[in-house]
């Protein structure tokens, strides 16, 4: 038997008893007279404790040589420790060894194992399982672990039943370019990983399954930032006979669920918005609500005097950051550099500082009396002691801006708090979106998104201003999860992809197997699809989606561990027909 117990589970209770632990090395201090060792493994620490005394010689000394990381096995006597670790779950003990056995040796590592490391990102992502030993990363992936557990709980509880669906596809669109397969039966022929099960949910609703689930890895070939991964995983869902609303509730259901397991937070009902109040009120359609500062329009109350700057702009936008008149002229400065620079992109900001004693004192007074200071303030919400950002310019460029730099400010100024969790549904996204370098529409959300009813006619007249019947989950920023309602009609789904550009051999070409199954009885049908990865980095209090990946890939799409995308054999290449430029 390697092990009675784990290295987490022993306390006072213990004393007395003989136990044997297996782990690793984590620590070693040697006294002379005396040598602890730190044995870790997944369950924590507990300290070893070998002694002149007590403990047989050729075993003291078997301690004293050994290296970090080696994988042991002891016998001993567990007994309380003299200085007691409170912070610790096995702090009030020690185990007395009697024997040693050494079940591996280990090489130094790259970097050191502990909670915080001296190992760089590189490093730590090339030597990943030395990285999981870290407690961290070992505890985010047990909270990914409980995660899913009660996500598969809920649902099943809730009547959904899990199908998997295949890998080896057809191209399913949802706005990123494919990862291909090169099959060897069919030489020039290709699969596509899905970027979703989209279509496949589809088909078990025309199946009859009613009430869908998968937790299900997904591939989308597009660039990487802090919450992307070419491979993510999704709980995908789709139900038969719904509207909208029942999509919500029970969805809205499972995250409050999820909340309440979790973290133990119960929220109330979910406000919703409508993606244009989100983008009015926060220049952005996953705005972080955990904070106001919202935006205020100031068109009417800043565009009748002599400055050029307002006059000219399709929109004049505004926030009252909280306390921040105290900003002196270097922070301001540095703030608008920080506006400037081309990742933001906006020419310049006015500000407006709401002094103590109701004055105002702006960058732009030459231009502007204390009476239209006053209305910005109003139209801003900004209180005695704010700061009045404003920015101008064309309307969704300012807003973008704008909205950035209330990210920015939110985050410095400790607003966007990790442990406070701030759901809400966006509604009503329009269904397609301008291409501005193609000139085309494509769909905002995905070919199969149903209009709003009696939009339709729209569609010829002004396809910008029809909206969907799509949704989105944001927590805290962030987009955790979009659905929508499907077309379940043969015509109207042949519409959509005319508008979307394809042709009718196009469309039959791409998605004729659902066009048919649609004319053989397609209930109506929605779902949604959260992004597990980003749902969890979220509970968990943090964003970037990485650390709660066992084995994720790097900026550039690589995993440095099994060094991957790689070249392959020139007989690789022949047997499937392929050249390489
Ligand atoms: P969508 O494309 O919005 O919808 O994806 C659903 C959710 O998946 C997450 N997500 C990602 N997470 C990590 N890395 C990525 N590269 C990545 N891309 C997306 C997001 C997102 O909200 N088939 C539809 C769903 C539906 O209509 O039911 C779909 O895939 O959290």
């Amino acid at each position: 038997m390697y092990r009675t117990n784990t290295c987490g589970e022993l306390n006072a209770s213990y004393t007395e008893k003989n136990v044997v632990l297996s782990g690793w090395v984590a620590k070693i201090r040697d006294k002379g007279f005396v040598v602890w060792i730190d044995l870790r493994d997944r369950y924590g620490i507990t300290q070893l404790v070998f002694d002149e005394e007590r403990t047989p010689k050729q075993v003291l000394e078997q301690a004293r040589g050994i290296g970090r990381e080696t994988v042991i096995q002891v016998s001993g006597t567990v007994i309380e420790r003299a200085s007691k670790n409170p912070n610790m779950a096995t702090g009030d003990i020690e185990v007395l060894v009697q024997k040693l056995v050494i079940l591996n040796e280990a090489m130094l590592p790259p970097f050191t194992i502990e909670d915080e490391t001296d190992g760089g990102d590189d490093l730590r992502m090339k030597y990943r399982y030395l990285d999981i030993r870290r407690t961290p990363i070992k505890n985010n992936l047990v909270f990914r672990h409980k995660v899913t557990m009660e996500v598969r709980k809920y649902l099943s509880g809730q009547g959904f039943i899990e199908v998997e669906t295949p890998y080896l596809i057809k191209s399913t669109p949802e706005g990123a370019r494919d990862f291909l397969v090169p099959s060897r039966m069919n030489e020039g022929q290709f699969y596509a990983l899905p970027q979703s099960p989209q279509t496949f949910k589809q088909l078990l609703m025309v199946g009859g399954l009613d009430k869908y689930f998968q937790i299900v890895k997904c591939f989308r070939d597009e660039d990487l930032r802090a919450d992307r991964q070419p491979e993510f995983t999704q709980i995908d869902c789709e139900m038969a006979f719904v509207e909208q609303e029942d999509v919500l509730t029970t969805f809205e259901g499972l995250t409050k669920h999820l909340l309440k397991e979790i973290k133990g937070v119960e929220p109330t009902d979910f406000p919703r918005m409508t993606y244009d109040e989100a983008m009015q009120r926060y220049g952005n359609d996953k705005p972080d609500i955990r904070f106001k500062m919202e935006f205020g329009e100031l068109n009417a109350v800043a565009q009748h005097r002599e400055f050029n700057v307002f006059n000219s702009a399709e929109l004049v936008v505004g926030i009252a950051v909280p306390g921040a008149a105290t900003f002196t002229r270097k922070e301001i400065d540095a703030l608008t550099d920080w506006v400037k620079r081309p990742q933001v992109g906006a020419k310049g900001m006015v500000y407006v500082k709401c002094n103590e004693d109701g004055s105002f004192k702006s960058s732009v007074d030459k231009f502007y009396e204390q009476e239209d200071l006053a209305k910005w303030a109003e139209l801003t919400r900004a209180e005695a002691g704010d700061l009045i950002l404003v920015l101008s310019g064309e309307t969704n460029k300012t807003r973008a801006q704008l909205s950035a730099l209330r990210m920015e400010l939110g985050e410095r100024l400790g607003l966007r708090k990790p442990d406070e969790f701030a759901p809400l549904w966006v509604v009503d996204f329009p269904l397609l979106e301008l291409d501005e370098e193609t000139g085309h529409y494509h769909a905002m959300h995905h070919p199969f998104t149903s209009p709003k009813p009696g939009q339709l006619d729209l569609l010829d007249s002004d396809p910008g201003a029809v909206r969907a019947n799509a949704y989105d989950l944001v927590l805290n920023g962030n987009e955790i999860g979009g659905g929508s309602i499907r077309i379940h009609d043969k015509e109207i789904q042949a519409i959509m992809f005319k508008h979307l550009g394809f042709t009718a051999e196009e469309a039959k070409a791409q998605f004729g197997f659902l066009m048919e199954a649609f004319q053989y009885g397609a209930p109506p049908h929605g779902g949604i699809a959260f992004g597990l990865d980003r749902l969890v980095a979220i509970l968990g209090g943090q964003e970037t989606i990485r650390d709660f990946i066992a084995f994720p890939k790097n900026n550039s799409g690589r995993d440095v561990m099994i060094d991957a995308p790689a070249t392959i054999d020139q007989d690789q290449l022949d047997e499937l027909g392929l050249k390489v430029r």
